[in-house]
């Protein structure tokens, strides 16, 4: 009986002999060699995983493996290794004066690219993305610089900011003509007309040429007699159109009534410094950057090709 072959006459296939109720019958339907062998190679790899790979939780940890595999291991030398490799630009940047990196390629453009970065995660929300700036914060892709566009000015601003209450801070504001009452409302439109006037904008013109003259009495110590700024003070350059706080009468009479004041914090003790050198590279990059100021003893003539910095 046991060798006999029992053949279910419905599908013609092999049953078990198992019957129940009298005629129901079980097919015999053995799953596909191939398969079975897969599944039995499946769990011989699994015990070969578990041996040599972090498998099992434990109570403490883990087991880790034969061969002490962890992905975060893994991170942990990849760090190391890119960090290795950035010590070596690292301490050559800490070393060097900015002007100095700015001529070295293969430094500068580590340096600049490191720049962005720390750019996006720090002065991003106030000066935007792209650098392009907002009213009440300057564009850093343009020349027009309140306290210095050469590396070593926009070095100093990054460091200590500007009013930021760090010691060496650039510190010197703009009075408030109008909140002190220095000067008449009357006074105030005047020369807001006059300022206006010389990014060539509508103006009253009477008026402009009233303010012109309170303009010369109030306004030139700080912003030049060509009324083109002084960024010794960070007074901006008031002919070139570029307006930090805007251009209407409205915006500008607010601009001298209250002196405006704005506050860039100081990145000293915040970042470190070879990060400060790297984002300074950075911004002198975005397209604004003067060149260096020449020193005194490198000759006339070189300070005459520079006719384009802010007037001292
Ligand atoms: C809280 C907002 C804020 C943040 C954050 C900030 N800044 Fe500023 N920044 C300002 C303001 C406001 C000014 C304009 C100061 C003034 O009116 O004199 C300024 C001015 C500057 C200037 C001088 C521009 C000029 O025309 O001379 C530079 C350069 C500068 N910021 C770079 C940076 C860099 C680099 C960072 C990031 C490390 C940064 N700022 C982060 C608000 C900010
Ligand atoms: C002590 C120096 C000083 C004097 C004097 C001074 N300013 Fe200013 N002025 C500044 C500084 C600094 C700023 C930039 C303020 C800031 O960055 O927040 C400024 C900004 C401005 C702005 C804003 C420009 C913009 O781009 O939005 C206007 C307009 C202006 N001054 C007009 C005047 C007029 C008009 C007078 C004379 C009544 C005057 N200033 C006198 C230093 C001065």
């Amino acid at each position: 009986m046991a060798s006999e072959k029992r053949i279910d006459e419905v599908t013609g296939a092999e049953t078990t002999g198992h019957v129940w109720d009298g005629d129901l019958m079980e097919l015999n339907k053995p799953l596909p060699r191939w398969w079975l062998y897969t599944f039995y190679a499946c769990i011989v790899w699994a015990f070969g995983y578990w041996l040599v790979y972090p498998a099992w939780p434990m109570l403490n940890g883990y087991t880790e493996g034969l061969f002490g595999y962890s992905q975060r291991g893994e991170v942990a030398k990849d760090v190391a290794s890119a960090k290795a490799a950035q010590d070596k630009y690292r301490a050559a940047i800490a070393a060097m004066p900015i002007a100095d990196i700015k001529k070295n390629p293969e430094l500068f453009e580590f340096a600049r690219d490191g720049g962005a970065a720390i750019f996006g995660d720090n002065c991003a929300p106030c000066h935007g993305r792209g650098a392009q700036g907002a009213i009440g914060y300057p564009n850093l892709n343009d020349d027009d610089w309140l306290w210095g566009g050469d590396l070593e000015s926009i070095q100093k601003t990054i460091t200590h900011g500007a009013r930021s209450g760090d010691p060496e801070t650039h510190d010197t504001a703009m009075p408030r003509f109008g909140l002190d009452k220095i000067l008449e409302p009357a006074q105030i439109s005047d020369l807001a007309n006059y300022v206006r006037s010389l990014s060539h904008l509508d103006v009253d013109a009477a008026a402009a040429s009233r303010g012109g003259a309170l303009f010369a009495d109030n306004c030139a110590a700080c912003h030049g007699t060509d009324s083109k700024g002084n960024t010794d003070v960070g007074a901006p350059n008031l002919t070139d159109a570029i307006w930090l706080y805007g251009s209407s009468q409205q915006a500008v009479v607010r601009s001298i009534e209250t002196g405006r004041g704005g506050m860039m914090p100081a990145w000293n003790g915040r970042v470190d410094p070879v990060d400060i050198k790297m984002v300074a590279l950075y911004v002198h990059s975005l397209g604004g950057g003067k060149p260096e100021p020449k020193k005194d003893d490198e000759g006339e003539a070189e300070h005459k090709k520079e006719g384009h910095e802010a007037p001292k």
